[in-house]
């Protein structure tokens, strides 16, 4: 048989304007020619808008530079990558709360970025509904890299280099705000996470293991109405059961909405590389994938909102999963391990 894995194109705009210049002269490659990204067949449809700029290999390697520059911070240490480690899914592993400049404690456990451009919103209460608007909130947030973006457009342009590129890609010499959050979406929705033994069975590349498959129809019955689809998530707000946390006193969802039937509810996240993001939840409550599956079966709180998904028929709440089944759920969620997406050179640090 037959099947065609990466065929799917996006077609992200009808007509290039920009042309092809080989301006780059280090790698021979046409720098700021349009990109066509590679999507999967089971994705979703892309969320992110290229209208107003096209995806540019110059567009996607000036973000990247930003997304790894401490200068991004008042102090010129903290850069986007300083929570968001690609090793381990560009989360902030082993901090339970993230912590930013000068050692201040946020919050909220940092969230893997994967597939972001495909999310229709953003972060634990689902504040912000466009990539381009979220980044100004780390960057400006007084616990992560507390500087402005005044102070930003200053410091790149003082930098030749910096100036050159946003020259190649926005053909401008007058840096601004937008162009800077935009580029750091170019290189974000780049970080396609679809490499992992879960896609290759998508693909019908390769087959789950009896222990997998065994784990994959368990998942698909107890976990899958929220942590849906390729993405491993369906968006919504949800309260999975976890008791307040008095520190952080985080109410979720209802921080943006100021509704009390939003209490406690958050944004279901997406499952992909949870191997590698411990530790787990919006404070990072979780060390293990072990401890998430003994709430889900014998910790869960009855909280007013708690969703209906675990309420059984006689009145008791929690899923019913037996250790060798949450066992099997576990091998299954190592599926979602791709090692192609953590250790991709063009994710990496630039030099
Ligand atoms: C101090 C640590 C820290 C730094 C620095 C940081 N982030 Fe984050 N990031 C977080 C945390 C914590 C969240 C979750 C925020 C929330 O839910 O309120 C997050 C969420 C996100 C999200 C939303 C992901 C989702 O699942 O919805 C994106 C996108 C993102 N960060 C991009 C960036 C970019 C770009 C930068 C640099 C400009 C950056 N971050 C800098 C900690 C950090
Ligand atoms: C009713 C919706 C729903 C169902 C069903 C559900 N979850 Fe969740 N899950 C959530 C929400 C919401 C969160 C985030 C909660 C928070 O942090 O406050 C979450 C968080 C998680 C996390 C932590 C991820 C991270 O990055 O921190 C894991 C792991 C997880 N769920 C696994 C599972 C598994 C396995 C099942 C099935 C046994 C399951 N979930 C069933 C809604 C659900």
């Amino acid at each position: 048989m037959k099947f065609y894995f990466y065929t799917l194109l996006a077609v992200l705009y009808a007509l290039s304007i920009q042309g092809c210049q080989s301006d780059d002269i280090d790698s021979g490659i046409p720098m700021n020619e349009n990109v066509v990204l590679e999507i999967p067949s089971y994705f979703p449809e892309l969320t992110y808008d290229f209208a107003a700029y096209p995806l540019t290999n110059n567009g996607i390697r000036l973000g990247r530079k930003l997304f790894y520059d401490g200068r991004l911070s008042a102090d010129n240490t903290i850069a986007c990558a300083f929570c968001h480690l690609q090793e381990n899914a560009f989360t902030h592993h082993g901090h339970a709360l993230s912590h930013g400049i000068n050692d201040k404690i946020g919050i909220r456990n940092t969230p893997s970025l994967n597939n972001v451009g495909f999310y229709t919103n953003f972060s634990w209460d689902g504040a912000i509904h466009q990539l381009d608007e979220f980044s100004i909130i780390p960057i400006t947030t007084d616990f992560e890299m507390d500087e402005t973006m005044e102070n930003i457009l200053q410091k790149l342009s003082a930098d030749a280099g910096y100036k050159a590129l946003f020259k190649k890609v926005y053909n401008t010499d007058q840096i601004n705000g937008r162009q800077v959050l935009n580029a750091l979406s170019q290189f974000m929705v780049t970080m396609i996470s679809a490499s992992s033994p879960y896609d290759h069975v998508m693909q019908k590349r390769q087959r789950f293991s009896v222990e997998e498959e065994k784990g994959y129809a368990l998942f698909q019955k107890n976990c899958a109405s929220c942590h849906q689809g390729a993405l491993q998530t369906d968006f919504s707000f949800r309260d999975n059961g976890l008791t307040y946390n008095p520190r952080t006193e985080d109410v979720g969802r209802m921080r943006v909405s100021l509704d009390a039937k939003d209490s406690l509810k958050f944004r279901v996240p997406s499952l992909r590389n949870v191997e590698l993001t411990a530790p787990y939840m919006h404070d990072g409550r979780f060390r293990t994938l072990e401890a998430v599956l003994k709430h889900y079966t014998e910790d869960l709180r009855p909280n007013p909102n708690l969703d209906p998904a675990f309420k059984n028929a006689d009145g008791s709440i929690g899923l019913r999963l037996n250790t060798d089944e949450q066992k099997a759920i576990i091998a299954f969620l190592k599926t979602l391990t791709d090692n192609d997406f953590i250790s991709r050179p063009a994710l990496a640090e630039p030099f």
